[in-house]
């Protein structure tokens, strides 16, 4: 599958590592750098028109990867392929000119990453001022217009002089989706887009997504930490642990048929696999262990409750266990 032509985001080995500050001690004692391994050697690919999901529990690193593959973020090691081009090579330019229009993020919380003193007009006609793509005010308030249309918001005369404020939390939602439409994407990261939203509203945003998908061919990096919500939105999901994927699938495999224990413990916190219930307490020993000590061999080890004895020594590799479901635990080295 590697390098053909479907693929649209094709990630190798991507690491990044967060420098910590150094105290006068530690210089003087010429002690060697700690970093936070927020994310620590993931490979994956996403089809044209696939949503693929990344989920995990908070400060697993899906919020880090979301930006390190759109260089809103600057990756410490690793290849990211984007539309065939090896995006770590581009200059500002090349960055502007091509992953800026031709990729977008979507945040949790419209709120903050909308300017409260612009308007519901000026802020999705940015970007189009931005890359000098409209001449006069009236063709950008036509294209606005239509973008408003687009995502729900109609008629688009009652949107277009608003402030954030004088929306609701769903209809920013909207706002910012029509942002990130406005210049033609291939591809967009939504990072927990409904995690801020009310249980009622969030299927009607996973369904303009979805329509999004359907009408356009976009491609979508979608992460959340809700497994319900995956299983709702996505064609293939993954799952991180401390910075590495631990299983990756079919969403529908992943969740029905979990196969990594970290997996199984994450499912079975999940009551029922609807968008509207939330996930709960997850029923494994201990805390995450913090991403700059991470345990050695299977960095799952010290909350395992198959853990046997290759696991605190060795680092299981991702491997296939069934046809596109592929699951990193030494349990299946043994089985093979
Ligand atoms: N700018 C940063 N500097 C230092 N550590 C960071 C920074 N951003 C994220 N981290 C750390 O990286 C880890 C992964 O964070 P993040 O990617 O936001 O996780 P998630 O989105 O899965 O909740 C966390 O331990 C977090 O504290
Ligand atoms: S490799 Fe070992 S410790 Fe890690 S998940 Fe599998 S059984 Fe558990
Ligand atoms: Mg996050």
């Amino acid at each position: 599958m590697s390098g053909s032509s479907d693929v649209i985001l094709d990630v190798v080995n991507l690491k990044k590592w967060f420098p910590l500050r150094r105290g006068l001690r530690e210089i003087v004692g010429r002690k060697p750098r700690k970093y936070v391994k927020a994310v620590d050697g993931i490979s994956f690919q996403i089809k044209k028109g696939e949503i693929f999901a990344l989920a995990g529990e908070s400060g697993c690193g899906k919020s880090t990867t979301g930006r390190t593959v759109l260089r809103l973020l600057e990756p410490t090691d690793g290849t990211v392929r984007f539309m065939g081009k090896d995006i770590m090579s581009l200059d500002q330019n090349g960055i502007k000119s091509f992953l800026r229009r031709k990729a977008q993020i979507i945040f949790q919380d419209p709120y903050e990453s909308l300017s409260p003193r612009m308007t519901v007009e000026d802020i999705i006609g940015e970007p189009l001022e931005v890359h000098r793509l409209v001449n006069s005010k009236e063709e950008r308030k036509e294209i606005v217009s239509r973008y408003l249309e687009e995502v729900g918001l109609t008629p688009a005369k009652d949107f277009i002089f608003r402030y954030p404020h004088e929306l609701s939390g769903g209809q920013r939602q909207r706002v910012a989706v029509a942002r990130a439409l406005v210049l033609e994407p291939e591809f967009i990261v939504a990072d927990e887009p409904v995690s801020m939203l009310d249980m009622s509203i969030r299927a009607s945003i996973l369904n303009l997504l979805l329509d999004l998908r359907e009408k356009r061919g976009l491609s979508f990096l979608f992460i959340t930490h809700d497994l319900s919500v995956a299983k709702y939105i996505a064609d293939r999901l993954a799952i991180m642990y401390l910075g590495k994927i631990v299983e990756l699938g079919k969403a529908t495999d992943v969740i029905d048929n979990p196969q990594h224990p970290y997996t199984k413990a994450l499912i079975s916190a999940v009551p029922v696999p609807d968008p509207r219930h939330k996930i709960g307490e997850i029923p494994i020993k201990g805390e995450v262990p913090s991403p700059i000590n991470i345990p050695p061999g299977c960095r799952f080890h010290p909350r395992c409750l198959y853990a046997f004895e290759p696991c605190d020594k060795e680092e299981p590799e991702l491997r296939e266990v069934e046809p596109g479901h592929f699951v990193a635990c030494h349990l299946y080295d043994q089985a093979r």
